[in-house]
């Protein structure tokens, strides 16, 4: 890598930033959440949009509205509530998805259409079935569409990294002289390596004579573990966008890890002297929040925000901890955001300090949410001797993000042991009506589940239960995942509770919302293969 970036002010360079300045364009909201088992109603949404923008991302794409009126609505809230990002809304090259994105965008302070169409031959003759000619004019016509709507447009040609070069550099030149002041070079299927994709970006600077008219930006995928280190190659040959999610979640492997391209460009400096304008303080924040609230748990050795990330075992290393941090630590866990476990409340602590402990772990809350929220806390307190950062984390997400669920937990009494049949007697709130039954099961969590399939018969296959304790000690809370299928989709719910078969009840109605929102994302069946394998 070279330690002189090369020179990259552009007429669309951002002139409030130097020509260093990389933009963190993150796809948590619309690539994560497409993923399998990921899905994210309006208020999870929102709340993941505030962190971004508090922590200084450049543009949040806040999904593809054109899939669901639930994702219209989030990326039309998010358009309202967004302060400093841009923010940006997916559409296909089709007059009605980029309407549609516009709608939801247009009273956002920044907003920014993206628009896509494949080209790499593979994907024009049998995704589109399209001729490369009609792609190249539908590259016109919808740049031109979208930029008569927005002044600020970003194209994608989709599988990019795939896509025949000269056909690439045709329809790039295209895009930006129909208006398009953002070229993103997909790597769709996560398949090139570090080297030729320095080349590709260096290739599009040579050859497309208004290169310099746009900003160029990457967007890469994990399949061959590579996501970071293609977007990092991309930006030593003059990127000066990265799109990117918090954890790396995204279709199949994945997409480029934010929280791995922002502290990777901040602690080798010396390599590559670029800056994002990120607050890597709000690490660790928005990672827990986008885990909890997908239900998608990190790996423990996850770079940065794994939960091993700063934990130092064999004697050797806490001997050299001891005497020396920088021995084994390249950055520090406070630069993430990673503060120590601490005690923070008990059952005495007054609503104040409860509201500011919140907002200290990234969570505005209205009156509403803090009041219930609030009500969650005592009831735990009075449970569990210690209240930590990482119980109050687990509550929020289950207690305060879903109060416009469908169905809602209300209470639950289990009968178990071995010397009787084992019985739920379960009340939810189904879309504000109350409904209670009793159930019996072979154990308690299957009378648990089986009473919820009562109230609200589905078909939905249980694919996953798990269990694990969020802080240390037997009055632990537990956090329960549940993953559930129907017809090819999977959604996780979670849910969190110092009595685990009522996290397990919360999980399973959580996963259940959730599949609600996912079977609403549905475009004309013509139109699906286009729309969903962005
Ligand atoms: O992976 C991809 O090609 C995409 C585009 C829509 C940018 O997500
Ligand atoms: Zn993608």
């Amino acid at each position: 890598m070279t330690t002189q970036p090369e020179n990259h002010t552009t007429p669309a360079h951002d002139q409030r930033f130097g020509e260093n300045h990389i933009t963190i364009f993150d796809t948590t909201l619309r690539d994560g959440e497409q993923s399998p088992g990921c899905s994210m109603n309006k208020e999870e949404k929102v709340q993941v949009a505030k962190v971004l923008d508090a922590m200084g991302v450049g543009v949040i794409e806040g999904g593809f509205p054109v899939s669901s009126n639930s994702d219209f609505e989030a990326v039309s809230e998010i358009a309202g509530v967004v302060q400093s990002a841009q923010v940006a809304g997916l559409a296909r090259a089709r007059p009605g998805d980029i309407d549609r994105a516009w709608q939801a965008l247009q009273h956002a302070a920044n907003p920014r259409i993206h628009t896509f169409l494949s080209t790499s031959p593979l994907h024009m003759k049998y995704k589109l079935q399209m001729d490369p000619e009609d792609v190249y004019q539908a590259v016109i016509d919808s740049v031109t569409y979208a930029r008569n709507l927005c002044p600020n447009v970003e194209w994608s040609p989709e599988d990019g990294t795939r896509t025949d070069h000269d056909f690439l550099c045709r329809c790039v030149e295209a895009a930006i002289k129909a208006g398009a002041r953002t070229i993103n070079i997909p790597d769709t299927v996560g398949y090139t390596v570090p080297d030729e994709f320095r080349d590709l970006i260096r290739m599009l600077r040579n050859r497309v004579p208004n290169m310099d008219q746009a900003i160029i930006s990457v967007h890469c995928h994990n399949d061959l573990g590579l996501a970071v280190a293609n977007s990092l190659a991309a930006v030593e040959a003059g990127a000066r966008q990265v799109e990117c999610t918090i954890n790396g979640i995204g279709e199949r492997a994945g997409n480029a890890a934010l929280e791995e391209i922002v502290m990777a460009l901040k602690t080798r400096q010396d390599m590559m002297p670029y800056e994002t304008g990120v607050d890597s303080g709000y690490i660790t924040k928005a990672s827990r929040l986008v885990s909890g609230i997908t239900g998608f748990n990190v790996q423990p050795n996850k770079a940065i925000v794994g939960k091993n990330a700063f934990a130092h075992e064999s004697g050797i290393h806490q001997d050299g901890m001891l005497k020396n941090a920088e021995t084994y630590e390249i950055m520090t866990p406070e630069s993430v955001g990673l503060t120590r476990s601490t005690l923070v409340m008990g059952r005495h602590s007054g609503k104040h300090a409860f509201k500011t402990k919140l907002k200290e772990l990234g969570y505005e809350l209205s009156d509403n949410e803090l009041k219930d929220a609030f009500q969650r806390f005592k009831d735990l307190a009075g449970h569990k001797k210690e209240v930590f950062d990482e119980d109050l984390l687990a509550l929020v997400d289950d207690a305060v993000l879903r109060h416009n669920d469908h169905i809602r937990f209300v209470r639950l009494g289990i009968n178990c042991g071995n010397d009787g049949p084992q019985t739920a007697d379960l009340e939810l709130e189904v879309e504000g009506t109350r409904k209670r039954v009793t159930a019996e099961g072979s154990g308690p969590v299957d009378a648990t589940f089986r009473a919820i399939r009562e109230i609200w018969p589905h078909e939905a296959t249980l694919e996953l239960y798990q269990v694990h304790a969020v802080t240390g000690g037997t009055d632990a809370q537990a956090e329960v995942t549940v993953r559930l299928e129907e017809n090819g989709k999977t959604v996780n719910g979670q849910g969190a509770d110092y009595d685990t078969l009522v996290a397990s009840a919360r999980a399973y109605i959580n996963a259940l919302n959730k599949l609600m929102v996912k079977r609403e994302k549905q475009v004309p069946p013509e139109e699906a293969a286009d729309a969903l394998s962005a």
